[in-house]
């Protein structure tokens, strides 16, 4: 037995010394320790037969040559990995002359950022950002408004309602509400935000679009001022070649009220298929704030005056940008998203 014991140790050492990767070495553990066939195996199951004297000596020999054998190929699996990522490192060599790995960089979406520059404009001179929620009261967005029962902004037609009070709001107005309620004046905000209508969707149309409204409130202020105002914010969004005109117009909250128009700024004034042919682009309502308003919300119309405006942030980003279907902001198109 023992010499069988010599014999199987030596086959072991020259298997051993011909294996070359972890593979082998792994067919090599099975040819030996297998539980079911392996040669060690078999003669360990062998131990029974031998006679009871010698049955100690052999044993201990059988499990020295197990843990021989355990140990050897443990060091060469080592071995070979410990080779092979030696190799693999060395195989890799740095060229600095490669061009870098360029990183997808998003930018803004054009509306987020056409609400900056708005925002930037107004900050500049000391207005400060007002918010409020998308889901109003209809006290919120009528009534304290000065906008009457039978008005047709309100009519389920135009509005979401949620429920007999609740609804969407339909534009960004009930902020300024708000905001009267819990500042006093001297007040200058502007209220960026969406706003909801039941509109079919068309080139010029959405349910669901940006508004940002204006409003100033102070003691000394006067329609001048709000001209003033309108001016300088137009000219420093479009160009400071714009032209800026004021026409009358109607709103429950403003009075007087101005529908405000600049200069078509793709001819310039000289009449083309986007201004239709009048040379003028309406960008803005706005006006006086109407002292029904101020009495909603507590503020003496004897001492204080008012004035507020309302953009869609769409049409700013349209006529900035030439662009002619206001879905295009929508549809989350990249190659439409790319250009800007
Ligand atoms: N809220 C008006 C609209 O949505 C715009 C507006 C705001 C008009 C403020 C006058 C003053 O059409």
């Amino acid at each position: 037995m023992l010499e069988k014991l010599a014999a199987l140790k030596q086959s072991f050492e020259s298997d051993l010394a011909q294996a070359r990767s972890g593979r082998q070495l792994s067919l090599l553990r099975d040819r030996y320790l297998g539980r079911k066939g392996g040669r060690l195996t078999l003669m360990m199951k062998g131990l029974k037969s031998v006679a009871v004297d010698d049955r100690k000596e052999v044993g201990r020999s059988l499990n020295q040559l197990k843990a021989r054998i355990e140990t050897a190929i443990e060091t060469a699996r080592q071995r070979i990995e410990s080779e092979s990522t030696r190799q693999e490192s060395a195989g890799i060599t740095l060229d600095v002359t490669l061009p870098g790995k360029r990183r997808a960089l998003g930018h803004l979406h054009p509306l987020t950022r056409v609400r900056r520059d708005i925002e930037e404009i107004f900050y500049s001179i000391g207005y400060s950002v007002a918010d409020g929620p998308e889901i109003e009261t209809t006290y919120y967005n009528f009534e304290a408004l000065n906008i009457p029962e039978d008005h047709p902004a309100r009519d389920q037609g135009d509005t979401f309602y949620l429920s007999e009070n609740l609804l969407l709001r339909t534009h960004t107005s009930p902020v300024q509400i708000r905001t009267m309620k819990r500042l006093r004046p001297p007040l200058r905000i502007i209220c960026p935000g969406t706003v909801y209508r039941r509109d079919n969707p068309d080139a010029t149309h959405s349910p669901v679009f940006q508004q940002i409204e204006g409003l100033a409130v102070d003691e000394h202020l006067t329609f001048r001022d709000f001209k003033g105002t309108m001016e300088y914010f137009l000219k420093a969004f479009f160009s400071e070649g714009t032209r800026v005109r004021f026409r009358p117009s109607y709103f429950g909250f403003t009075e007087p009220s101005a529908e405000v128009d600049i200069s078509c700024t793709f001819c310039a004034g000289s009449r083309c298929r986007v201004c239709k042919q009048t040379g003028w682009i309406e960008v803005l309502g706005a006006g006086m704030v109407d002292p029904e308003v101020f009495r909603h919300v507590g503020i003496d119309s004897e001492r204080h005056i008012g004035f507020a405006f309302g953009a869609g942030i769409e049409r700013f980003a349209m006529i900035k940008y030439g662009v002619d279907n206001i879905q295009n902001f929508y549809q989350n198109d990249l190659r439409f998203l790319r250009q800007f």
